[in-house]
């Protein structure tokens, strides 16, 4: 049996038809930059999310840097980020000109707010939780933090399209929330893409100018802006997917409970659920002892695997300019050697999730005791 990591020609084999009328829409108005998909989808996307506006923006790393930038956020200051994280979130903060400060998570794999309350600084003017994984961070003490503080929330949803916590959508709920569109994610385009959304009419106002060189009329430059816009053919197609998000969240949030049920009956390790209902499973992630062995005869068993993610940024190359060395972030670093994640798509079978589960209990074992907490 063959079992992908994720299948995206079988998603567009389902939605083939509508895909393929409304790209050809734009093609027959030929309007392709910001044109009347984009303001359609935006429409949607805020009314989806709950928030007032939607501004899309060519990918979700644009999102991060531009609503840090709408802040008014640079040099010299600190956006509190967590370590376990894709890159792109401290990316966002870098290319925004400010500094990343890393901190480190806890058993679900999310951002701990006493870390976070212990890295503030004079300088710290945001904190970025991260909804790894398609679950929403418990906003409650973040959102504490920054009232006490006097912080921007700058939510990183780019894995949790339609996740909720306390009945709000994800990315609705600090002061602005931001969306990757990358084809894996629950919702994907066929190429890049991210939106930013938020409540604060000025502030999408601003992110309008920036993501367009400044001008709210042609050729009229208000500020220095970038051009980082989505295109009207991937508006068109996310327009298409996004009637489909809930039921596809759906069919994710049921392979994870018969992962969690198979996974657990052989031993193995289940993520931690904070709220059965909220959570989007963008990625499913076990653990396991010897990984790199158990990938490798997975996938002669045909079944795909990932690891989210291999090297925590502060161990990264790329920000060694942060002089963090190994065993600064015991819960990220851990989580980075054990950590697997198994095929989750919604079109998977259970057929398919019971032969994963089955091929990792004949070559696997489950990880020391120590991590028995995060079931
Ligand atoms: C948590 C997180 N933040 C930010 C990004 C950046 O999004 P993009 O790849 O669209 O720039 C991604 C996805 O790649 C992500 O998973």
């Amino acid at each position: 049996m063959k079992v992908p990591f994720v299948d995206l020609q079988a998603q567009y084999g389902a939605i083939r038809h509508e895909v393929d009328r409304a790209i050809a829409d734009v093609l027959e108005r030929a309007s392709f930059v910001l044109g009347p998909q984009v303001v359609a989808f935006e429409e949607r996307f805020a009314a989806y999310t709950g928030a007032k506006h939607c501004v899309s923006v060519e990918s979700g790393t644009a999102a991060l840097k531009l609503a840090l930038s709408a802040l008014g956020i640079g040099q010299g200051d600190e956006v509190i980020v967590p370590a376990n994280t894709y890159i792109a979130s401290a990316i966002g903060v870098s290319a925004a000109g400010a500094r990343p400060v890393l901190v480190d998570v806890n058993d679900a794999y999310l951002v701990d707010p006493a870390a976070i309350e212990a890295a503030i600084t004079p300088r710290t003017r945001a904190v970025m939780p991260v909804h790894l994984y398609g679950q929403v961070v418990p906003m409650k003490p973040v959102l504490d933090l920054a009232d006490r503080y006097g912080l921007f929330v700058v939510e990183d949803a780019c894995q949790a399209h339609g996740a909720i916590w306390q009945g709000r959508r994800a990315g609705s709920i600090g002061t602005l929330g931001c969306f990757s569109f990358y084809p894996g994610k629950n919702l994907g385009a066929y190429g890049d893409g991210g939106a930013i959304v938020t409540n604060d009419d000025a502030l999408a106002d601003r992110l309008r100018l920036l993501r367009d060189f400044g001008q709210r009329k042609k050729y009229e430059h208000l500020i220095k802006g970038d051009n980082c816009r989505l295109d009207s053919l991937q508006a068109a197609v996310l327009d298409v997917k996004l009637g489909y998000l809930d039921e596809w969240n759906e069919r994710r949030r049921d392979h994870a409970a018969l992962y969690d049920s198979l996974l657990a009956a052989a031993g193995f390790a289940t993520p931690k659920n904070l709220d059965a209902q909220g959570h989007v499973y963008h990625l499913y992630v076990t653990r396991v002892e010897d990984r790199q062995n158990v990938a490798r005869q997975l996938s002669e068993r045909g079944v795909q695997t990932g690891i989210h993610y291999p090297i925590p940024i502060h161990l990264q190359p790329a920000y060694a300019e942060l002089g963090l060395p190994a065993g600064s972030f015991p819960v990220t670093e851990d989580a980075a050697a054990k950590i697997l994640s198994l095929p989750m798509f919604p079109e998977l079978t259970g057929e398919q999730i019971r032969y994963v589960v089955e091929s990792l209990a004949e070559i696997a074992r489950p990880p020391a005791p120590a991590h028995a907490s995060v079931a």
